[in-house]
């Protein structure tokens, strides 16, 4: 009888013990997954030859990249509040993968007099319209969740983003 209500009471810890984070880890997984999509996305970006046909992989990259953004933002928004370390680790991430976008928005508007060559400026203009808006989406979703004591780095990375986007949609316009 003790033996086997210390049994469950064993498998009701583990369980515990393993039900708190795993929300968390996703999130930052999500982060990890949406950004080896833009660095996909970014080096399809910089290798692409000015062709039509060559273009088309790199509208299925954006797809993909917009269905992990909202998978990071409903995992977020369904996350408890993050702790002291989820919060640093995120913050960590969502930094670098801020880096990223900014690179790869530079790079896109470096291709904007190919895209328009090809007919694409308008189909680039609403996936960056679209992207803009899932980005915000996600940081806020993360603001609702992070540290307090990380809140002007997270406003300092939308703020960097934001620009970003600005940027490139002028040039797509
Ligand atoms: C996340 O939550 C915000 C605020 O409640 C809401 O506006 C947004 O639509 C949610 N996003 C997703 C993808 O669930």
């Amino acid at each position: 009888m003790i033996g086997k209500s210390l049994t469950v009471a064993a498998l009701l810890s583990l369980n515990l013990v393993s039900a708190g984070p795993i929300v968390k880890r996703s999130v930052l997984t999500d982060l990890q997954t949406v950004y080896s999509e833009v660095q996909s996305l970014d080096s399809d970006i910089t290798s692409w030859n000015g062709q039509l046909l060559t273009a088309l992989p790199l509208l299925t990259d954006v797809d993909t990249l917009e269905t992990d953004i909202k998978t990071a933002t409903t995992d977020t928004n369904n996350s408890a509040a993050f702790g002291d370390a989820d919060s640093a680790s995120i913050a960590s991430e969502t930094q670098s993968l801020s880096t990223l976008i900014v690179t790869t928005l530079d790079d896109l508007v470096a291709q904007a007099s190919k895209v328009a060559a090809v007919g694409l400026t308008s189909t680039v203009e609403s996936s960056l319209e679209d992207l803009k808006t899932l980005s915000d989406g996600l940081i806020s979703a993360l603001e609702s969740k992070i540290e307090a004591s990380y809140l002007p780095t997270a406003t300092s990375i939308a703020a960097a983003i934001d620009s970003a986007f600005a940027t490139a949609i002028a040039a797509y316009a």
